[in-house]
């Protein structure tokens, strides 16, 4: 055992911070205080303050935690929870571990939502692909008003989002439903919104192990071009009632592409959103009567 009952916190945080640089993990030192925390329910200050407290107990769990992460496993599965537009999300091995650049796809609907005055008004939202439910259960905290569909063709995925539906009070006003795209939901919707597996199949064996051998393949594997969902998204928000919003996250060469998609079934682009890394991240469409 490297980490003992008697180990101060700020031992288990350098000892913690030495293996993970050993590993070759990117922030050592950062990633040590976020698993030190989360295991142990802490502030950083304590860490930083080397208080008096002991590991006791914990030390196993600090031991596995430190082992999992030296085998390049995410922090957010470690503690199986992830924080997205500023609340906690259950994330499992059944779901993709949601990534900050996606609360563009949130930023973008929000802006397009006040701008057209709909904030405010009753509104009825489709996710699809809801993963651990990120992108609708955030929208439902913020629009008190909305109420939606969220599909997902795993049946374990949408147990994820249901739990987080539930964790943040908004179960009453979702149906979550397991099918592809939006087959089979009747909406009519306002707002149609999505983070589709969008990764070439060609692609999946080269991505990072972080990415490789931890996210779900359902949830990377886009086909041939990594377009395939977007073409079913777009062909299905075709047939919806109109008028329709479309907001989508998009890899990051792909803006380009998934608006002709969306222009060759009659809808106009209407708004992008870049990532913090300068990427076109969120395109948003609009469908007309
Ligand atoms: C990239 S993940 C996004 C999850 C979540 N929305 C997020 O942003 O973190 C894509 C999700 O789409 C689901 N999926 C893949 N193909 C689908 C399809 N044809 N119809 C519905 N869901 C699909 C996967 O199971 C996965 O949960």
């Amino acid at each position: 055992m490297r980490f003992r009952p008697d180990q101060s916190l700020a031992d288990a945080h350098a000892e913690l911070t030495r293996l993970l640089v050993e590993a070759g993990i990117d922030a050592p030192q950062r990633d040590a205080r976020f698993l030190l925390q989360g295991l142990l329910k802490i502030g950083g200050a304590l860490l930083i303050s080397g208080g008096t407290r002991l590991l006791g107990a914990d030390a196993a769990r600090v031991e596995d935690a430190a082992r999992r992460r030296m085998a390049h496993e995410p922090v957010s599965r470690i503690l199986g929870q992830r924080a997205f537009y500023g609340r906690e999300f259950i994330v499992t091995p059944d779901v993709l571990d949601p990534r900050p650049d996606t609360e563009a796809v949130v930023e973008l609907a929000m802006d397009l939502l006040k701008a057209r005055g709909l904030l405010e008004r009753p509104f009825s939202i489709a996710d699809i692909g809801t993963g651990s439910g990120v992108l609708m259960v955030t929208l439902l905290a913020e629009l008190p008003q909305a109420q939606g569909v969220a599909t997902d063709l795993s049946e374990a995925a949408l147990s994820v989002a249901r739990r987080n539906a539930e964790i943040h009070g908004v179960t009453d006003r979702v149906r979550f439903v397991a099918t592809s795209s939006l087959e089979g939901c009747q909406g009519p919707f306002d707002l149609v919104v999505s983070n589709p597996p969008y990764i070439s199949t060609e692609e999946i064996g080269g991505l990072e192990r972080a990415v490789r051998d931890y996210d779900p393949l359902l949830a990377l594997d886009g086909g041939g071009d990594g377009l395939d969902v977007y073409r079913k998204i777009a062909r299905d928000s075709a047939s919806l009632i109109r008028p329709l919003l479309v907001v989508l996250e998009v890899g990051a060469t792909q803006a380009g592409q998934v608006e002709r998609l969306f222009t060759d079934v009659g809808a106009r682009p209407v708004g992008q959103r870049k990532d913090l890394g300068g990427h076109i991240r969120a395109v948003a469409l609009e469908i007309h009567p």
